[in-house]
């Protein structure tokens, strides 16, 4: 089986339990189920909706989460978080506490090269979380050069989008479609110089496969669209907590957390984003680029004092 060790944990369970006992957490994000084999040890009394789109991340976390520790306290469901109101409607707990989402991939995902995410690995273009819709080679070889740079420079904040989208049109008009992730590896390699590319302190690659993987699954949608929902669902008592692993990611929630506080839905506390600690990153060094947000409903203890 394989691990995901879960980011900055203590610090989402420390910010839980500052508000009142949870009864109902909504992990938004379930993975391999971290998060919610946690907060089921930490309040035995508590019940947890665990929601993945990628069902064999929900199938792993059942597994794992099926022991005497949930005692039927433990739901999964497989569907996008944008859903989330329906879910929530279909299950029939009422309102939630708490809606946790942590954003992003999991290491299953990453770490299987036949789902593609990884550019480390040798795969297909893939990486879709769910069942459906386009792959990234859809995408990488289907889009217009003018579509694929606007794609690398919005959700990859890539420096060379426009040398890189000029580049994999050329190829695919002499060499035919980019069909593996080996593939796309190569055809960046060869497009930016090479005195570019050692200066460069990432893998030349990250920023395209951050921005297919973003188009593939249209996770700002989703996002806004989770967001929205988690803010009318959650209890008027409860709180919204939100780990992002990206500037994009991270500009969506708080934006989102801002307007609800310019409405008086609530706050935004702590107002910086908390960031794992040394400790963290010693331990983990995938939990380096992970901001932790939290908003507090108008009615939260934390707000009024006890
Ligand atoms: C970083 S992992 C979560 C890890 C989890 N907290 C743990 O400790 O095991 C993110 C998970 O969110 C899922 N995911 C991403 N976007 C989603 C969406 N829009 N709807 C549902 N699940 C989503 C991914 O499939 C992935 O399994």
């Amino acid at each position: 089986m394989i691990e995901h060790i879960p980011v900055l944990l203590e610090e989402v369970v420390r910010l839980l339990e500052a508000g009142e006992t949870p009864d109902y957490i909504v992990d938004a994000t379930l993975g391999l189920g971290g998060y919610s084999e946690r907060f089921l040890r930490e309040w035995v009394s508590c019940k947890v909706l665990g929601i993945d789109r990628d069902p064999m991340a929900l199938e792993q976390a059942k597994q794992r989460l099926s022991g005497a520790v949930c005692e039927g306290r433990f739901v999964g469901r497989e569907s996008n978080f944008r859903q989330l109101a329906e879910v929530l409607d279909d299950l029939g707990w009422g309102r939630p506490d708490a809606i946790v989402f942590d954003l992003g991939v999991s290491n299953l995902q990453i770490s299987l090269s036949e789902r593609g995410f990884s550019f480390q690995e040798d795969g297909p273009l893939d990486m879709r979380m769910g069942r459906n819709g386009q792959t990234a080679s859809d995408l990488l070889n289907t889009l217009s050069q003018e579509e694929l740079r606007r794609l690398f420079r919005d959700y990859g904040e890539e420096p060379h989008a426009g040398t890189i989208a000029k580049g994999i049109v050329a190829y695919r008009q002499y060499k035919g479609p980019i069909e593996t992730t080996g593939d796309l590896v190569g055809v960046i390699r060869g497009i930016l110089p090479a005195p570019l590319q050692r200066k460069m302190n990432r893998h030349p690659a990250r920023r395209i496969f951050q921005a297919l993987r973003i188009a593939v699954n249209d996770e700002i949608g989703s996002l806004r669209q989770g967001l929205e929902q988690a803010g009318e669902t959650v209890k008027q008592t409860g709180c919204i907590v939100a780990v992002s692993y990206h500037s994009l990611e991270d500009r969506i929630v708080k934006h989102a957390f801002n307007e609800w506080e310019t409405a008086g839905k609530g706050r935004r506390t702590p107002r910086k984003a908390i960031r794992p600690s040394d400790d963290e990153l010693e331990r983990n060094y995938k939990s380096r680029s992970a901001m932790l947000r939290v908003f507090r409903m108008a009615d939260s203890v934390v707000l009024k004092g006890r």
